[in-house]
């Protein structure tokens, strides 16, 4: 199983304590932590794919930019390790020519590292844009899988997304995953990020095991009805 989650809501978290935008991110920070324990725990997830930074994140304030970055720098220098005991191997997609060259290092370190790992795939989408991914694939041309995953820097390639979540309210896709999330399942809650807990996360997932996917065909029962 696939889970996408789209982690919204920081900035909201942070004002409604009057504090500023990178103290909710910090505390978004160790939502992640969190959830990564909880989806490697849950069992049957194989792939975690979490929306870190969009690429139209650029357009915030510098100094919210320079936070963001700063926090990815320190989960990937602080759970590298961590990812390596637990068998979890990282890897971010996105785009990674607009990335400082030290973070990029870090990167190719910390998925180096990971490589071997052998239970669950955690994938960071930074500086990502769908839109950008599938055009530049499009334009490659060939297998447009793997042309995809390579734009990506998604290796192995993953499967379509089973379960999207999006946390903090707002019902939209903000340019992730588009064509990976085909057939996916939407969920959506209200919670903000940093408050989204490991109930939080079982709760989405119980919701999952509720729905019936039919990709396209007719419900289970349906034929003997008829
Ligand atoms: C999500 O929280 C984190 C990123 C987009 C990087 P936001 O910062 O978008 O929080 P809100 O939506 O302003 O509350
Ligand atoms: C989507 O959240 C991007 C990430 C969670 C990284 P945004 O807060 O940037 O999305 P919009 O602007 O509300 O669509
Ligand atoms: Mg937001």
């Amino acid at each position: 199983m696939h889970v996408a989650i789209i982690m919204d809501g920081n900035g909201r978290w942070a004002a409604a304590r009057n504090l500023a935008r990178p103290a909710g991110h910090r505390a978004g920070a160790r939502a992640v932590n969190t959830v990564v324990r909880a989806a490697a725990r849950a069992g049957g997830i194989r792939t975690l794919t979490l929306y870190a930074f969009s690429a139209a994140n650029w357009q915030r304030p510098a100094g919210e930019v320079q936070a963001l970055f700063g926090l990815l720098r320190r989960y990937l220098m602080t759970e590298t390790d961590r990812c390596v005991e637990e068998s979890i191997r990282l890897n971010v997609i996105g785009r990674r020519d607009r990335l400082r060259p030290e973070l990029a290092r870090q990167i190719a370190h910390s998925e180096r590292l990971t490589a071997a790992g052998t239970g669950m795939r955690l994938r960071l989408a930074v500086d990502y844009s769908s839109r950008h991914s599938l055009s530049e694939a499009g334009r490659r041309g060939g297998d447009f899988g793997a042309a995809l995953a390579a734009v990506d820097h998604s290796s192995p390639p993953a499967p379509a997304v089973d379960l999207l979540i999006r946390t903090g309210g707002e019902q939209r896709l903000s340019d992730f995953l588009l064509f990976e999330c085909a057939y996916a399942e939407l969920y959506f809650t209200p919670t903000l990020w940093p408050d989204f807990d490991e109930a939080a996360f079982a709760a989405a997932l119980e919701a999952y095991a509720a729905r019936q996917r039919r990709f396209g065909r007719v419900s289970e029962g349906a034929v003997e009805h008829a």
